[in-house]
C-alpha cells in the first residue's frame, strides 16, 4: 500500500475495485447512482487524490478539476465515450484522461444489431400487442416491418464499434453497406464497405446506424434539414451518442413520415423523462443506454479504468489514453 489516493465516484464491479484497493487508499461514492455534482466537487477539496475514476454520468469540468488540485494525475472514466470529460482543461493541467475502448466492442455491437431488429420488425409493439391482450386473428397486413435483405446500411462512424455492427450485419444480405468517417479506413474493405460523405449515407441509406463519438462535429448532425434528405423508409438507430441527433427534429421526422422509424439506446437528456414524445410513439423503440449492460463487458471496463489510473500514478502511460 503506497500512500497514492484514488476516488470513484460509484460503486464499480469487483475485478476493478480489487485491482485498486490492493496498492492505494481508495475512497468511492457509496451508491449505485450517479454523484450529484456538487458532492463530488466538496469529496475532491477534503483529500489530494492522484487519480479520479469517473462514470459517463460526471460532468468533469473546470469546478471538479479546481476543487482535485493539482496533484491528480489522471481522469479515467470507465466508459468509452469521454464527451463528459473537459480536455482542454485537463491537457492544460497535465491531468491525463483515458478511457475504456475494446472491452465493450462486442456487447454494444450486440445491442445495436438487436435495436435494428426490434426497431425493422416492430417487435416492441407485438410485444406489448401480447400483453394488453391485442392480439386478436392472424391479420395479414398487421405489423408489417422492414426486411434487412437487399436493403443499403449506412454506418455513421466506423471505429471499432461501427466495423462490429457491419461485420455482424453483413451476413443478413445487404446490398450495399456505406460508412461515413474523419476518413477512409482500410479495414472496410472486410465488410466491403464502401466510404461516402454525410449526404450519401443519408440519401443512399435504408439503414442507419450511428456509433460515433460525441464531438462538436457530429452533434445534431441528424436534424430537421438531414431527416427531409433522408429516405421515407429509413430506419435511425443511436447507440453512440444521443447528442447527435436532434431529439426535437426525431420528433418531428417521425410524426411527419420523413424517415419510418427510429431505435435509440442513447439519448437527449438520459434518462429520457417518461412524458418525453418520443417514448408514446410506436415507430420509436428506446432503451436505457444500456450497450454495454454485460457482466464480461462491466467487469473488464472496471478493470481497465483501474489499470488506467494505476499506470498514470506510476508515470506509465494508460492502455486507454485518449490523446488530445
Ligand atoms: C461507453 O462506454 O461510452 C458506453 O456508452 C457505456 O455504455
Amino acid at each position: 500500500m503506497t500512500n497514492k489516493k484514488v476516488y470513484i465516484t460509484r460503486r464499480i464491479p469487483k475485478p476493478g475495485f480489487d485491482k485498486l484497493a490492493e496498492g492505494f487508499e481508495v475512497d468511492f461514492y457509496d451508491s449505485d447512482d450517479a454523484i450529484p455534482h456538487q458532492v463530488l466537487v466538496d469529496k475532491l477539496k477534503t483529500k489530494r487524490y492522484d487519480a479520479l475514476l469517473c462514470m459517463l454520468t460526471d460532468q468533469i469540468e473546470k469546478e471538479v478539476l479546481d476543487a482535485a488540485g493539482p496533484q491528480l494525475k489522471i481522469v479515467a472514466t470507465m466508459s468509452v465515450g469521454y464527451d463528459h470529460i473537459d480536455l482542454q482543461e485537463c491537457a492544460a493541467r497535465n491531468i491525463l484522461v483515458a478511457n475504456t475502448p475494446g472491452v465493450s466492442t462486442d456487447s454494444v455491437a450486440e445491442l445495436t444489431v438487436s435495436l435494428l431488429l426490434m426497431t425493422a420488425r416492430r417487435i416492441q409493439e407485438g410485444v406489448s400487442a401480447v400483453r394488453s391482450g391485442q392480439w386478436g386473428d392472424w391479420k395479414p397486413k398487421w405489423l408489417c416491418g422492414t426486411e434487412l435483405t437487399g436493403s443499403t446500411l449506412g454506418i455513421y462512424g466506423l471505429g471499432r464499434i461501427g466495423f462490429n455492427v457491419g461485420r455482424r450485419l453483413k451476413p443478413f444480405g445487404f446490398s450495399k453497406i456505406y460508412y461515413v468517417d474523419v476518413q477512409e479506413v482500410s479495414y472496410a474493405r472486410d465488410i466491403d464497405a464502401q466510404f461516402t460523405d454525410f449526404e450519401g449515407l443519408i440519401k443512399n441509406c435504408d439503414f442507419i446506424c450511428v456509433c460515433c463519438n460525441l464531438t462538436p462535429q457530429t452533434r445534431h448532425m441528424f436534424n430537421k434539414e438531414s431527416f427531409k434528405r433522408m429516405k421515407k423508409n429509413a430506419i435511425l438507430i443511436n447507440t453512440g451518442r444521443g447528442g447527435v441527433i436532434d431529439h426535437d427534429a426525431l420528433v418531428e421526422a417521425l410524426k411527419n413520415g420523413d424517415i419510418q422509424a427510429a431505435g435509440l439506446d442513447v439519448t437527449e437528456p438520459e434518462p429520457l423523462p417518461k412524458e418525453h414524445p418520443l417514448v408514446a410513439m410506436n415507430n420509436c423503440v428506446i432503451l436505457p443506454h444500456m450497450g454495454s449492460n454485460t457482466w464480461d463487458s462491466r467487469n473488464a471496463m472496471a478493470e481497465i479504468a483501474a489499470r488506467n489510473c494505476l499506470a498514470a500514478i506510476s508515470n506509465k502511460t494508460p492502455e486507454g489514453i485518449v490523446f488530445v
